[in-house]
């Protein structure tokens, strides 16, 4: 996994609670990424080490710097400190690229959807604003929820654009809590699976579209049902999940276990309390396991289990690509209480 060191060039306000950090690309080894990716941020924070994925809100063919946006989540330990603490001139580490939320043209001609809520806007400004510049002949709608206008990350942005491409570019603005909205600038309530199909609909080669979703998951089951009834194949439908949500109930077998961690050549043994995934408890041990999206997509906590059983919750995506043996830290939970793994 490569690694950079980034300096801060500049960073936005943008809403009461969301800033952009705009990282000055380095003179060599430039950082190349595509739209709807996300860089890693590493912060050291109160003596333990953090990563914490944030999705690029910059463009690579529109803009000079790395920029990515973040909103504070109440307690969060990372976002907080980056809204707090972070100033320009600043370094940060940061991981290469992932991700693959990403674009890829096939046929201009198709429409694509892009649905999302509050700091999901972030991979969907990036591949508008991608998108808009270098495919001139691709028509985009872009769905966006939020409590407020005030609320609104991009706001002034995306109603430029679009101004600058009116022909291409449709943007739907929803506010849940605004009390009196005028026509012009949205609707009131939120993004509802009628106006999914509305929408979709109208467009006559609505199975051949492409949709990306960033949200809460009630977003997203909202979206991906309404385009299901609609026939849109599950493979035009690409999602990004910011937070991993397990239901309490999956819990069920997990056990309180004893854990041995083979990391780069040294055993550690952890007690992992039942509901506390590997991962964490290994990093409250100062045990410092290379990890980024703890949503178990990017295999960056991958390892080898030598002895007892876990199981792996929360996963969204289908999981074809690991052995039996293979199993993802951030997403483990044991189930027996005698455990022993190597992390690769
Ligand atoms: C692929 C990917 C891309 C992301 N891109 C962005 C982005 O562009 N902008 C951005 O602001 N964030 C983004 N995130 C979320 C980000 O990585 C952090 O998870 C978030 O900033 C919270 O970290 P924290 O340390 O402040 O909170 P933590 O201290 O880790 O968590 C504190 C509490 O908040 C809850 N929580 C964690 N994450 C969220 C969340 N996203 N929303 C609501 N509650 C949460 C936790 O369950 C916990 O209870 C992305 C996440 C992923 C996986
Ligand atoms: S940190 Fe990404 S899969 Fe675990």
């Amino acid at each position: 996994m490569k690694q950079y060191t980034l300096t801060i060039q500049e960073i936005h306000k943008e809403t009461e609670d969301t800033i952009t950090l705009c990282f000055k690309q380095p003179g060599l080894r430039k950082i190349k990424y595509q739209a709807g990716q996300y860089i890693t941020l590493i912060l050291r924070i109160n003596g333990r080490k953090y990563a914490r994925p944030y999705s690029f809100s910059s463009a690579p063919s529109v803009d000079a710097a790395l920029q990515a946006t973040v909103k504070r989540v109440p307690n969060g330990i990372v976002s907080n400190y980056i809204n707090e603490e972070l100033k320009a001139g600043d370094v940060v580490e940061v991981m290469e690229p992932m991700g693959d939320f990403i674009y890829n043209a096939i046929n201009p001609e198709t429409e694509i959807y892009l649905w999302g809520v509050g700091s999901g806007i972030t991979p969907l400004y990036s591949l508008t604003k991608e998108i808009l510049n270098t495919q001139p002949n691709t028509k985009i709608h872009l769905v966006y929820g939020n409590k407020y206008k005030t609320s609104t990350i991009f706001l002034d942005q995306l109603v430029q654009l679009q101004e600058k491409y009116n022909s291409n570019f449709k943007l739907s603005n929803f506010y849940s809590q605004e009390d009196t909205i005028d026509e012009k600038e949205g609707f009131k309530g939120r993004i509802s699976s009628s106006f999914v199909s509305d929408l979709v609909s109208k467009n006559i080669n609505c199975k051949e579209s492409l949709h990306f979703i960033c949200g809460p998951s009630g977003l997203k089951e909202t979206v991906k049902n309404a385009l299901i009834n609609l026939s849109v194949p599950l493979s035009a439908i690409l999602t990004e999940e910011f937070e991993m949500v397990i239901d309490p109930k999956e819990f069920y077998d997990v056990e309180d276990s004893k854990v041995i961690i083979d990391f780069q050549g040294q055993q550690s043994e952890i007690f992992v309390p039942k509901g506390k995934s590997v991962l964490d408890v290994a990093l409250d041990n100062n045990i410092e396991i290379p990890y980024s999206c703890q949503t178990g997509n990017c295999n960056t906590c991958k390892a080898k289990l030598k002895e007892g059983q876990l199981k792996m919750l929360g996963l969204t995506k289908e999981r074809e690509d690991l052995a039996q043996d293979d199993f993802l830290l951030c997403c483990s939970y044991p189930l027996t209480n005698n455990i022993s793994l190597e992390v690769i």
